[in-house]
């Protein structure tokens, strides 16, 4: 991928670049974590909690279909995806907009020479967004720098959204993450009743226990070096108080120096681990991830997933012994670092992580689109509406 004509500008620190990538206050692209500030990253959890409360009923479903049925979205995968590339399909679908798709660039024209930006200009004459997964860092940056170049000259521009680029940011996996920590950490139960709250059962064990991400303590094992996912949350992470990180990796594999950086910079007590062993009982969420062998495909390493180091497993037992409250978190796929054995503990959230993703990507279609003001008022008069006939009825 040649990145040269954007060099310039993708040198520059991410603080710089952050106001060309929104307008009026609202997100123009979605390319770094580092563009949500708290309250955004609380105004997505409530619309990605409303557009989930809407889409179970059949009505409310239909009010969001017929939010965007006039636009289109482009979903260029050039890298591997399942639930990246499944998640946004569905939150188009929610939200009522149809999609055009090209997953392999060799069936498309850059098979016969066409550059990455052209195809690009391309995806933007024929659609209104388009959401990227890529092998390259600083392909998905360069992409919204053409857009806004475009714009400049009045010609036709899209929001482009970063769906995973090379390893450095996945920062709408991200969002979904935090939209999983912020609901595990209220801590409600189907069970809650006037006389009993899961809450407070946790707190006769954990009496200094508090609700929502703030005074935790985050533990990320795995690829931490090529983790795009993991670099993405900790910066995220990263917007909340009173926050302590744990990094658990092979030496080779360890935190940049950057990320570490920025994190000691934004008031992150950081530590790196050799073992999970070491950190398992003091975290409140552990974040696994599986070692990203296909970066090393030129290499004999890169020839398909390897045997993980026993040091970077979570072993039944391992996640027996995390606090009862604690979550475990993976953004998948997974190799052999969380048995399946795993699956049915009570900590594990990593399927309904992967669900969640599809209410925060339809939050964010939204957002990008403008509508989401409309989610919130139909959200606040069907359930006034239903309050209301309720206390109607008692
Ligand atoms: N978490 C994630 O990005 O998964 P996919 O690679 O399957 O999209």
């Amino acid at each position: 991928m040649d990145l040269t004509a954007y060099e310039r500008r993708l040198d520059r620190p991410t603080r710089v670049k952050l106001p060309e990538f929104q307008t009026n206050g609202r997100l123009k692209h979605v390319i770094f974590a580092d563009q949500f500030d708290r309250p955004m990253l609380e105004n997505f959890n409530n619309l990605s909690n409303i557009v989930r409360e809407l889409a179970r009923d059949r009505e409310t479903q239909l009010f969001l279909h017929n939010l965007l049925p006039q636009k289109r979205a482009m979903l260029y995968f050039s890298q591997a995806s399942t639930r990246t590339f499944l998640s946004f399909t569905a939150a188009c679908q929610l939200l009522g907009m149809s999609i055009a798709e090209i997953r392999d660039p060799s069936v498309s024209s850059e098979y016969k020479g066409e550059s990455p930006f052209d195809s690009m200009r391309m995806f933007s004459s024929y659609s209104d967004l388009v959401v990227m997964r890529t092998p390259s860092a600083g392909f998905a940056e360069a992409c919204a720098y053409l857009m806004n170049d475009l714009d400049k000259f009045n010609e036709r521009t899209v929001p482009i959204v970063n769906g995973g680029s090379g390893a450095d940011e996945h920062p709408t996996q991200a969002l979904l993450d935090v939209h999983t920590i912020q609901r595990s950490f209220e801590f409600k139960s189907e069970r809650d009743s006037s006389r009993w709250a899961q809450f407070d059962e946790y707190r006769k064990m954990y009496p200094d226990l508090t609700r929502g991400p703030d005074s935790k303590v985050y533990g990320f094992c795995g690829d931490i070096r090529r983790g795009r996912t993991v670099h993405s949350l900790a910066s995220l992470l990263a917007n909340f108080s009173d926050v302590t990180m744990y990094f658990v990796s092979p030496p080779d594999l360890g935190l940049p120096v950057a990320l570490r950086e920025s994190l000691l910079g934004k008031g992150v007590k950081v530590f790196e681990h050799d073992t999970l062993n070491d950190i398992v009982q003091n975290v409140d969420l552990l974040y696994m991830t599986r070692i990203q062998w296909e970066h090393d495909k030129d290499t004999a390493k890169g020839s398909g997933p390897a045997p993980v180091n026993a040091d970077f497993i979570l072993t039944p037992e391992l996640a027996d012994r995390m606090k009862s409250y604690a979550r475990i978190m993976h953004p998948f796929p997974r190799n052999a670092e969380i048995p399946p054995e795993v699956d049915h503990n009570p900590r594990a959230m990593y399927f309904p992580q992967a669900r969640n993703g599809m209410w925060v990507r339809a939050a964010l279609l939204a957002h990008l689109f403008d509508v989401d003001g409309l989610i919130v008022s139909h959200h606040r008069d069907v359930f006034s509406e239903y309050h209301n006939y309720n206390t109607a009825s008692s």
